[in-house]
């Protein structure tokens, strides 16, 4: 099966872009074909600072790569770098209702935030629409928050399909339930534009602590049972834990002994542990960038050559000379 999957440049990767999108790439990448891109045009309709894009759109691809994305076995690129995707946009916008667009939730969400109400956002489910239709990709591994895009898509391709014959491939969105979506250090999903994210990557493990007891958590003085349901740092202890050692949290939750903190520690130090050999991995492609930049090349390289095929047909279809 073809799987794909893009992360925006927007800011530090954290656990919940982790648990939700990269993890299950890594694991899939054994057994099927896949395509990862850094999204950088979609950064831009966030308002991604100009500054800081280039630079966030590296790091973004060296974050993939320490993570277990393997190069010989996946294609890496940044997506400016395969241009086809806009023209593929562009096409498919004519078979976009505005009404679709108007009932996406991710930008009534994001206006409401403040972010200036845009076409490039409006129109943003339109590019990823072409992100994966572009490469024929069947399974699209994302967050909970993602799935009404992937909806969006099948429409779209649909729509597309039925005036043109059929072309594109309906992709499905392959959600993993049990981390469907990650919580904050305030308890509501875990985004970049939230200001409550746990990154994956901190210099030292004192910054990753500070950052844990910032977790929010009820008011239980130290020496009652604390309730593990609700609690925000068990649900990401939970992420770092085998089904026994949940178990076992359970009990510790309930015994009475240890207070908020005392679970704080341990999510601390499980999770330094998790990523110890990512931020070596790290560490290695930051001082090696001439290595991760002809990573990104070969990944365009073999990124275009599929993109230009399927363009030949879309083209063809919709009468564009
Ligand atoms: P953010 O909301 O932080 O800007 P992105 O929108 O760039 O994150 O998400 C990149 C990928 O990570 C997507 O597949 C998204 O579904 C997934 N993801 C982001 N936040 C979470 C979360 N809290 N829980 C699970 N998956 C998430
Ligand atoms: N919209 C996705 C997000 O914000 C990122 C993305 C862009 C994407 N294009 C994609 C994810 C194609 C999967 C497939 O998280």
């Amino acid at each position: 099966m073809r799987v794909l999957t893009g992360i925006q440049p927007s800011g530090k990767l954290h656990i919940g872009n982790y648990f939700g999108a990269i993890k299950k790439m890594v694991e899939l990448q054994e057994e099927h074909e896949l395509f990862a891109f850094v999204a950088n045009y979609h950064a831009l309709s966030g308002g991604a600072n100009p500054k800081e894009l280039p630079q966030n759109t590296i790091d973004i691809a060296i974050d993939y790569l320490a993570l277990g994305i393997d190069p010989n076995k996946t294609t890496l690129w940044i997506q400016s770098h395969v241009k086809e995707v806009l023209e593929l946009y562009w096409i498919l916008s004519k078979y976009t209702p505005v009404g679709l667009l108007e009932r996406a939730h991710s930008y009534k969400d994001k206006i409401a935030k403040g972010i200036a109400p845009s076409h490039a956002l409006f129109s943003y489910p339109v590019l990823m629409a072409a992100d994966i239709l572009l490469f024929d990709a069947q399974l699209i591994p994302v967050g909970k928050d993602q799935i009404q895009h992937l909806e969006m898509t099948r429409d779209i391709a649909q729509k597309f399909n039925n005036d043109n014959g059929e072309i594109f491939i309906l992709p499905q969105a392959l959600v993993d339930e049990n981390v469907a979506t990650v919580p904050g250090i305030d308890g509501a999903k875990m985004s970049k534009s939230y200001n409550n994210t746990i990154e994956i990557f901190y210099e030292t493990q004192k910054q990753l602590q500070k950052r844990c007891n910032k977790i929010i958590t009820d008011s239980t003085p130290l020496g009652e049972p604390l309730e593990w349901e609700g609690n925000n740092v068990f649900a990401l202890l939970k992420l770092f834990s085998t089904q026994e050692e949940i178990e076992e949290l359970k009990k510790d939750y309930k015994s009475g002994q240890y207070g908020h903190g005392h679970f704080k520690k341990l999510l601390t130090q499980k999770m330094w542990n998790y990523f110890e050999k990512a931020r070596e991995k790290r560490a290695y492609y930051q001082e090696h960038l001439d290595e991760v930049k002809e990573i990104l090349n070969e990944g365009a390289k073999k990124a275009r050559q599929i993109a230009q095929e399927k363009m030949k047909v879309v083209r063809e279809a919709v009468g564009i000379i």
